[in-house]
């Protein structure tokens, strides 16, 4: 009887507990972007974010698609201390170019190297789907590295990195197979992650520290002073996206429909933000003269996340369709085409975040210990948004506290 040795060094257990490593790196990425968005200034590196977090939800969407064939449950901890330690400490970086420097020029260039070495050494037929899902992956994610590359070429390697790269190596690496050497000792420069609270801009922008409302209570004068209040208000809808990062981040025990999901509502709204900053722009008008309200984000932290969710998606979101419809017929009246290109895609991603809302309110209620029928918490929470956002007050209650 003749025995064939294999030559590829990816069995099938290692295969899984491998790809159990990629997709809790993948994951916790996701939720450090997320986490990050709010804190990070600088308007293009938030952009980014947004967009990246959305891609590595689509990497660990990939990863689950094909461990829940070779394992139950298809989520599983890495079984590593080492490797977990690494993506706990990730997060507790002192800048947001550390943050980014740590994540896309260490951790990430090799993960991507372990994908290429993978994509060699797995049994190419029997594993076909894990080959289509690393190769699909490795777009990304050498598209991440060259952007990390470009973007922090003129930083050099920095203590935060080191420590980063120290834990990396601490844990055998990303297939945790290499060598592994001690645990590092945390940098002088580590700053322990708090959830943000405030929304950072960077020094370009005005802060808009005042009330707000909707645009018919800002009651334009005109058709071009109501489109230009249109396209300035998308330009600020990175903080739609900032509480869905938030969100993100405080519910770790949601299901990962429900973060893919969130994932998604998250970068669309980093694109509505780029695309008034990209109307202004193809209008000749300077998209960092519009001041950020960021007193919008700071009063929707106040709450927990299942209110919060309920007023984006249910005040908000639910509410912005006859303004935009409006805005439709005023647009393909004047022939402009731009303008309603933009607001019907916009609508088309609205309507998810709507459906996003009514379809996780009951399991976020839940997991805040919100005990209402879920008619009566979104009556009230729609309330809620009309008496403090409709009214342009957008109460603070430290602000209230301190008063009193
Ligand atoms: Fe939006
Ligand atoms: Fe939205």
């Amino acid at each position: 009887m003749q025995i064939v040795k294999p030559a590829e060094q990816v069995d099938m257990a290692r295969n899984k507990r491998l790809l159990n490593r990629y997709r809790f790196i993948e994951y916790e990425t996701l939720r450090i972007l997320a986490a990050w968005l709010p804190a990070t200034a600088r308007m293009e590196t938030k952009l980014a974010m947004g967009r990246f977090l959305w891609e590595e939800a689509q990497h660990v969407q990939h990863l689950y698609q094909r461990l829940r064939e070779v394992q139950t449950p298809a989520f599983r901890p890495p079984d590593d201390p080492a490797l977990e330690t690494l993506m706990a400490e990730a997060i507790n970086a002192p800048d947001e170019r550390s943050l980014l420097a740590g994540l896309f020029r260490v951790i990430k260039p090799a993960l991507r190297d372990a994908y290429r070495w993978h994509s060699g050494q797995t049994f190419a037929n029997p594993d076909a789907p894990t080959l289509y899902a690393l190769k699909h992956i490795l777009l990304d994610e050498d598209e991440h590295v060259a952007w990390a590359e470009a973007e922090f070429a003129r930083q050099p390697q920095g203590d935060w990195e080191r420590y980063i790269a120290a834990l990396l190596a601490h844990c055998g690496g990303v297939t945790g197979d290499e060598t592994r050497s001690e645990q590092p000792a945390q940098p002088a420069a580590r700053i322990p992650f708090r959830a943000p609270m405030t929304a950072a801009r960077d020094k370009r922008f005005t802060i808009l520290e005042q009330h707000w409302g909707d645009a018919a209570a800002r009651q334009p004068t005109d058709e071009a002073a109501r489109r230009l209040d249109e396209f300035e208000n998308y330009s600020q809808e990175m903080l739609a996206a900032e509480t869905v990062a938030l969100i993100i981040y405080l519910s770790p025990a949601m299901p990962w429909d429900f973060v893919y999901d969130s994932a998604r509502h998250c970068y669309d709204e980093t694109r509505h933000c780029l695309l008034g900053i990209e109307w202004l722009r193809q209008h000749e008008l300077d998209y960092t003269s519009v001041p950020q309200n960021t007193r919008i984000y700071a009063w929707r932290s106040q709450y927990d996340p299942a209110t919060q969710y309920c007023l984006l998606t249910r005040g908000n979101e639910a509410h912005a369709f006859p303004h935009r419809r409006r805005s439709l017929l005023q647009y393909e009246a004047a022939g402009d085409q731009l303008s309603a290109q933009y607001v019907s895609y916009d609508m088309a991603d609205e309507r998810q975040h709507v459906a996003f809302g009514t379809k996780w309110l009951p399991q976020l209620m839940a997991q805040n210990n919100i005990d209402m029928p879920v008619e009566q918490f979104i009556e009230d929470t729609v309330d809620l948004w009309r008496r403090e956002y409709l009214s342009r007050e957008l109460p603070l209650h430290s602000e209230r506290e301190a008063a009193s």
